[in-house]
């Protein structure tokens, strides 16, 4: 037996050895500039290993020896981040910049003065870790920005990244959470491509789908294998921490240890933001990994909250990204895809060109009139670009470079797919299949329902969705949340195995953010932006049932067509009945937290709090209150408007209930929190 100081020596040693491994893979892995040999490394390494191993109780999860290889998993489980990892809103000039500094300036003040932090926008894979008292506790994928994956065995192997913050000794930090992104470095790139191509491997089409798809691997032995970095750049959620302005922030996150986003800046005003944006783009080429734009940020804290933030992505922060490269193709063809509003869009069918990161052999030629505008033939020559380095796009034809083979697109009269005759009214830029039962039509309404956007179903693509229509085992959308894995795996060429994780994944899309519920209902008109808007200024799904037009039209990004269809959406009794049915068989929204809108919302309201809250912590209904502009109070008085009765009140229920004063229970409360 261990003698217990014995014990606790070894203890001491391990916890002496982890330190300065973790100490020597910071200067090695984040500053580059090594005080040790990889031998001497090796040595420290090796010691550590033989002490864990006659010692395995005192092998901590944390260890540098724990960062190799772990075991495969079947999938990756769900993490929620404390605060939602938000987007960015983007423009692609100066004079659109000046248009973000002016609405800041709109909004602040016009004698304000602002600064900003710059930093590139890197190319890659965004991630949440969270460190509670200075140790890392989870990774996860930003998935949708409120839940993501938890791929922390993955993230261990990613020697950057420090295991233990290193904090002040005093300094406490019971929790921190922070974002950065993975990527995958050119040259490291190449090399890994021609590595999978000499063994016959399928090959990455660009860095980012390298960095991602060596991250989101079920078996961390392959992501150990794989060179990936990391650079963070925003801490989403701190406690016991204030940051006056986003540079001191960006000072702490490299002071930990933690490996921060290369050339940040400092910029005191908008020409200075030019120049920034300018100089970059010039490094570009020169830089290691890919960048597609700078991400500019308010840099006062202060004037952040004063910005506050929408649904999708804060106020006080802007992408400029760098203008899409154009190259040239030739249009070989005009598909026409019938879409799930039924419009007839012609799709550009062109010779495989490698663009932005990928070969593209598809592009959206969007609307007839468009066709007519850049007087495009079958058989051009083509300039084609991806907006916003993604969406492949057709510019124009090389009419000089015409021999006379060209051909005039004709658009169809009759459905490509039910072959039922085309409606087009005079103001609609498409001509639509009005046939609700078109195949096209319902497949394409249930692949949106499915979608990564909405309700995410993995597994649930278009040949899926195609068969289970076919076979009839589902008519509708709400029919998803019945299918039962039996009947699946019974399919023509359906194992059991795709069955069970459908089957899985559909129970796992049950609860929903509002706005992807919104988004998910197909309303016409109403895709990601405004679906995010209408979650904003709804607080629940009865109430946006029951909006009026005027209410609607009264949302500043909301016209009188999307007003009126959102109207005949849900007066449309088939579309009820589908969204009574979803919520019978178990699908549960998810509202958000109050908005910034909302802060005086309890403004000169009192609070008392009696018993146990079983949702919430009386801590975070204090903070609810507050953020919410009212006050709370240990007592009952004539001057308390609420009090909120959890599980056994004490005597202040009484005391309440004898001045007449508005008792709440937990729900109402919840309610009235917009919980
Ligand atoms: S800041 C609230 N800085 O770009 C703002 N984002 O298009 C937090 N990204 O998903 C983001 N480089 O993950 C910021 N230097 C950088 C970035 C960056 C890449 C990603 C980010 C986000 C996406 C938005």
């Amino acid at each position: 037996m261990v003698n217990k100081n014995d014990y606790e020596e070894v203890r001491k040693e391990i916890r002496r050895l982890i330190t300065e491994i973790e100490r020597h893979n910071y200067l090695y892995y984040v500053k580059n500039e090594p005080e040790i040999s990889d031998a001497e490394f090796d040595i420290l390494y090796d010691r550590l290993n033989k002490l864990e191993s006659k010692y395995p109780l005192l092998v901590d999860t944390n260890s540098p020896t724990q960062r190799i290889g772990a075991e495969p998993v079947t999938e990756f489980e769900t993490i929620h981040f404390a605060k939602p990892l938000l987007s960015l809103d983007k423009v692609q000039s100066y004079e659109d910049f000046l248009g973000f500094f002016n609405k800041l300036k709109r909004i602040l003040g016009e004698g304000i003065s602002i600064n900003y932090t710059a930093t590139p926008k890197l190319d890659g894979l965004s991630i949440g870790i969270r460190y509670e008292n200075g140790r890392f506790v989870w990774a996860a994928t930003r998935g949708d920005g409120y839940t993501g994956e938890n791929v922390s065995l993955n993230v261990k192997t990613i020697k950057s990244i420090p295991m233990f913050l290193n904090l002040d000794e005093k300094q406490k930090i019971p929790v921190l959470e922070i974002r950065g992104e993975v990527i995958y470095h050119r040259d490291d790139f190449v090399k890994l491509n021609a590595k999978l191509e000499s063994m016959g491997e399928k090959t990455f089409v660009n860095p980012r789908n390298a960095a991602s798809g060596s991250l989101r691997q079920l078996d961390p032995k392959i992501t150990a294998s794989r060179p990936l970095k990391v650079y963070f750049y925003d801490i989403t959620h701190v406690e016991d921490l204030e940051f006056t302005s986003h540079w001191e922030m960006l000072k702490f996150i490299e002071k930990v240890g933690l490996p921060l986003v290369p050339n940040a800046e400092f910029l005191e005003n908008t020409i200075d933001v030019k120049n920034y944006f300018e100089n970059t783009r010039t490094k570009r080429a020169q830089l290691p990994f890919e960048i597609d734009g700078v991400v500019i940020k308010v840099d006062s804290t202060e004037l952040q909250t004063r910005l506050g933030e929408v649904s999708h992505h804060p106020r006080w922060a802007i992408a400029w990204k760098f203008q899409s490269e154009e190259v040239m193709t030739v249009l070989k063809d005009v598909f026409w895809n019938v879409s799930r509003t039924g419009a007839v869009t012609p799709v550009a069918i062109l010779e495989p060109v490698f663009i932005s990161g990928a070969t593209i052999s598809r592009a959206t030629l969007h609307n007839e009139d468009e066709i007519e505008r850049i007087g495009i033939k079958i058989g051009d020559k083509v300039i084609i670009t991806r907006a916003g380095d993604v969406i492949p796009e057709v510019i124009k034809p090389i009419v000089n470079l015409r021999d006379g083979s060209e051909i005039k697109i004709v658009p169809p009269e009759r459905c490509p797919v039910c072959n039922s005759k085309l409606s087009k009214s005079p103001d609609d830029v498409f001509r639509r299949c009005s046939n609700k039962k078109c195949p096209a039509i319902v497949t394409d309404s249930i692949k949106h329902f499915a979608s990564k956007r909405a309700f995410n179903i993995e597994g649930l693509g278009e040949k899926q969705v195609e068969i289970l229509l076919n076979e009839n085992v589902i008519e509708n959308v709400s029919d998803i949340f019945t299918l039962k894995s039996d009947k699946l795996s019974s399919l023509n060429r359906w194992g059991d195995k795709l069955a069970q994780k459908i089957i899985h994944n559909v129970e796992k899309s049950k609860h929903i953010h509002f706005s992807r519920f919104i988004y998910a209902l197909g309303i016409f008109g109403v895709g990601d932006h405004l679906s995010d808007i209408l979650a904003d200024n709804f607080n629940s799904i009865k109430l946006l049932m029951n909006a009026s037009f005027d209410e609607l039209v009264n949302i500043k990004e909301i016209g009188p067509t999307t007003a009126q269809s959102i109207i005949n959406f849900f007066n449309n009794e088939s579309n009820m009945e589908i969204i009574e049915r979803l919520i019978k068989l178990g699908v549960t929204i998810e509202y958000p937290e109050k908005r910034i809108i909302e802060e005086s919302k309890l403004k000169n309201q009192t609070f008392v709090f009696t018993g146990g809250l079983s949702s919430l912590s009386r801590e975070e209904a204090f903070n609810i209150v507050k953020s919410l502009g009212g006050q709370v109070s240990t007592s009952v008085s004539k001057n308390t408007n609420f009090v909120v009765v959890g599980e056994n009140p004490g005597s202040k229920y009484e005391k309440a209930k004898k001045l007449g004063i508005t008792i709440l229970t937990e729900e109402e409360f919840l309610k009235l929190i917009g919980k």
